[in-house]
């Protein structure tokens, strides 16, 4: 259907380009054009509401209507609209901002570096390892190991991380030096019969031939998200991070907790690391960080990190790194009012209480219905996996777009989805989100969901 001329919507058409977007399906489908927020529903620009199942991109923590934050970003700037942090400058709350995010740290931290997004974040870890390494006389460290699905972001860096096929295709990516083992999904990839602990074990011998196939005098890092979010909310077999940590020390490869969805609190825990047994050298943040109501990342390092750092900077006069926008008076400003926000009204309590709430009900609700082959989750982080065949685990044939029919359906009955690889459903409300609201999210899911059973059956794409 054609927009009318000069709405929002042709408007967009003509001159947006859009991220993720297929953008030849753009010109002919157009946009969804959200014009206001209230808790943790948005509104289109007719009036008609939805729950963000997703928290928009798993970050707006807060809800759509905090007026504290919107508070503390005005009086930031009113009082010093801008100021750097080059050349040893610095405001208060870049220096409050890194106080809290040391003190709140999982494991010893001792400096924070902070950039944009989570992509220039992850960037910036690479390109600091890289520095100190060569700083430390070790130059030929500098390999970089993450994993199949895993998400990082979009710089040529970050994306060369990423293990998701979208993000290379056509791109020239990954870039020399990155290498990809093997996703810990126990529901797909275990062998017949193989226990979660077998499977840890399996994958962490795995690594361990990586690093010694590629040497271990070359590999400087492995990169994971505690539980992986856009690649389908894969949460990894119980041992997987103990097991893969001691491979890791044993050579003296760092590593780097990219935290960017599972921090501050999603999974139950103030971090994914707490929650999955991880103790990182370098961490990753950003999203909840500012509740998304401005954009801040922040690259958390440890001493030993930061001693290579400055042994570099020191030898050649300064560290050539950092943006105009690192940390940024405003959204630090709304970042520490975010933090204070999260430990006044113990936001840590309520997702556990929550979250336990949202994780039963999506298993009570979707574990035996025929199109679901796998409910995961922990905390308010969950997925849906669809599959064409239940018993053998197989999944529909991605041209036939299952996962996006089924959140074009959720759009018209008020909820806004998320699908992903392997047409995985995936839940990350905002963390402020109430039983009721959990209720009236997954009762909007079910009717989306008994909707595309309709479409598969008539299609007969799937055994059910
Ligand atoms: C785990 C993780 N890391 C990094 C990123 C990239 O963050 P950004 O989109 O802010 O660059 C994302 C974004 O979703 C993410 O989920």
């Amino acid at each position: 259907m054609t927009p009318p001329r000069n709405s929002n919507a042709a408007r967009d058409i003509a001159y947006a380009l859009h991220p993720y977007t297929d953008h030849k399906a753009h010109l002919q489908n157009g946009p969804l054009v959200i014009s206001r927020g209230k808790g943790v529903r948005v509104f289109d620009e007719q009036g008609k509401e939805y729950i963000e199942s997703v928290a928009g991109l798993w970050c707006a923590s807060l809800g759509f209507d905090n007026e504290r934050l919107v508070q503390a970003a005005t009086d930031q700037m009113r009082k010093l609209p801008f100021y750097h942090a080059f050349t040893a400058k610095s405001h208060e709350p870049l220096i409050d901002l890194s106080e809290m995010l040391i003190e709140r740290a999982p494991s010893p931290m001792s400096k924070v570096f902070f950039a944009n997004s989570g992509s220039e974040a992850n960037d910036s870890a690479i390109k600091m390892i890289w520095y100190m390494n060569n700083a430390i006389g070790r130059p030929e460290k500098k390999k970089i190991i993450a994993r199949l699905k895993g998400y990082h972001g979009i710089t040529l860096a970050a994306a060369s991380l990423t293990g998701l096929p979208a993000n290379h295709k056509l791109f020239d990516l990954p870039i020399a030096g990155f290498h990809h083992v093997s996703t810990p999904h126990h529901y797909h990839d275990a062998l017949p019969g193989e226990s979660e602990e077998d499977f840890a074990t399996r994958l962490a011998e795995e690594l361990e031939q990586k690093i010694l196939a590629e040497g271990p005098e070359t590999v400087a890092a492995f990169w994971a998200e505690p539980i992986m979010g856009a690649g389908g909310v894969i949460l990894p077999p119980k041992g997987y991070f103990p097991k893969i940590q001691a491979v890791l020390k044993k050579y003296d490869v760092l590593f780097v907790a990219d935290e960017v969805i599972c921090g501050f609190w999603r999974t139950g825990n103030y971090w994914g690391s707490q929650t999955l047994d991880i103790q990182p050298d370098i961490l990753v943040c950003a999203k909840a960080l500012s509740a998304s109501y401005l954009p801040i990342s922040a690259v958390l390092v440890s001493e030993r990190v930061f001693q290579g750092i400055a042994e570099g900077s020191s030898s050649i006069g300064t560290w050539g790194h950092g943006f105009t926008y690192s940390g940024h008076p405003v959204p630090a400003a709304v970042a520490i009012e975010t933090l204070k926000i999260y430990d006044e009204m113990d936001i840590g309590g309520h997702v556990k209480k929550v979250g336990a709430h949202m994780q039963a009900q999506l298993r009570a609700r979707f574990a035996d219905h025929p199109l679901v082959g796998e409910v995961r989750g922990t905390g308010l982080i969950g997925a849906i996996e669809l599959v064409a065949d239940k018993a053998t685990k197989k999944n529909f044939d991605p041209a036939q777009k299952v996962g996006g029919r089924l959140t074009k359906l959720g759009e018209a009955n008020g909820v806004i989805m998320r699908a992903m690889t392997n047409d995985s459903i995936g839940f990350s409300p905002p963390l402020i989100i109430s039983e009721e609201e959990v209720d009236e999210m997954l009762n909007r899911v079910a009717k989306s969901l008994d909707e595309i059973m309709v479409q598969v059956r008539r299609e007969s794409i799937a055994a059910v």
